[in-house]
């Protein structure tokens, strides 16, 4: 067979934008890659936080998982301890989930699936008008892939496109006060560069994340799972909804992570604010004091956060089928956006590995 060789460019973006990070690559032959091959993705994804690799139709659920595993040999599971309504594990590869919308009637061993696209109306606190439902949207809630408790924030993960919806373009609504909106295909996903949220920040609040830390929440997605988010998707209204311990399965301390704010990036060395808004629960001061005032948290939190997530630095991906994105887990942070109707299919798979060691502070 011939073998072409990689063509690698820019992602496309609209004019005005900022964003500075990832490329695409066509021609990889992601089945059987090389130990060369693999350096040079490695390096290519910590000096551009996102891949594309196009037209990998036909990549095998192990080679995903396999792609994935060698950001982090050593470890095996899951990033999430347990899988929830809006995905399964694949059973040819449980690593590696199928997430999307709409009904399947089998997709490789798994029989009668029920797929559904979050919607921001299950978790934002305001919602958009009816009438706008299917051409305005939201980004529905930014994130870190990680379970925050018990187990390290993945190193990397693979989303892949098997089959998409059709359908007009969709525009994003911040709705903050801002005014500021966003062009996107439908149901894209959309990410922002973490190194460009600290960059962003002034030097004093540089100084703050790289001597402060974050608490997350025990068993965060329970905690967080009455909680209702901004309408930005960036975090959390603080009215008293989370779970009280008493409510939350049981607590073992030790499995509660403190993390560093900023992480830093394994090739370049450049450091990311890598803050998961919605789980975060308390923050520790340099000085060995904490923050524990939920909304003055969170309060801090957005307000760092929020700059980079303004239309010019978000890089919302217009998926096509076959699209293999691998993304730096701890460079970036994404989300699901885009409103489906129950009968729009749309089929991906997903995995990421809970990572064998902590993120690295400054
Ligand atoms: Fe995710």
């Amino acid at each position: 067979m011939t073998r072409h060789p990689w063509a690698i460019q820019p992602l496309k973006v609209p004019p005005g934008s900022e964003v500075d990070f990832g490329v695409e690559i066509d021609n990889v032959d992601l089945e059987h890659l090389t130990d060369d091959e693999f350096t040079t993705i490695r390096d290519v994804l910590y000096h551009q936080h996102i891949v594309v690799f196009k037209n990998q139709q036909n990549l095998s659920p192990r080679a995903q998982y396999e792609l994935t595993k060698r950001f982090d040999p050593d470890t095996d599971n899951y990033g999430h301890k347990s899988t929830t309504k809006y995905f399964r594990g694949l059973p040819c590869q449980p690593q590696v989930m199928l997430k999307g919308n709409g009904f399947l009637e089998s997709y490789r061993g798994l029989e009668n699936v029920t797929l559904r696209h979050p919607n921001h109306r299950q978790f934002h606190r305001d919602h958009l008008p009816e009438e706008k439902d299917l051409s305005w949207t939201r980004f529905y809630r930014w994130h870190i892939d990680a379970a925050l408790y018990d187990s390290y924030p993945p190193k990397v993960t693979t989303l892949m496109a098997v089959q998409l919806p059709q359908g007009p373009p969709q525009t994003i609504q911040y709705d903050d006060g801002s005014g500021e909106t966003l062009e996107a295909s439908l149901a894209p996903t959309a990410f922002i560069s973490g190194q460009k949220m600290f960059e962003l920040l002034s030097a004093e609040d540089q100084e703050f994340v790289k001597t402060s830390r974050v608490e997350y929440a025990p068993h965060p997605y329970k905690w967080i799972s009455k909680a209702r988010a901004l309408p930005t998707g960036l975090g959390l209204y603080t009215e008293g909804r989370e779970l009280p311990d008493t409510e939350l399965p049981p607590i073992d301390l030790s499995k509660i992570q403190i993390l560093p704010m900023p992480w830093q990036n394994p090739v370049t060395g450049k450091l990311s604010l890598q803050i998961h808004p919605s789980c975060v629960r308390k923050i520790h001061r340099a000085d060995g004091s904490v923050i524990d005032d939920l909304a003055q948290v969170r309060d801090i939190v957005y307000r760092l956060q929020r700059p980079a997530i303004s239309p010019q630095h978000v890089y919302a991906h217009d998926w096509a089928e076959g699209d293999m994105i691998l993304f730096n887990n701890q460079g970036v942070l994404h989300t699901v956006v885009g409103t489906l109707r129950p009968d729009q299919l749309r089929v991906f798979r997903q995995c990421n590995l809970a990572a064998s060691e902590p993120p690295q502070g400054p």
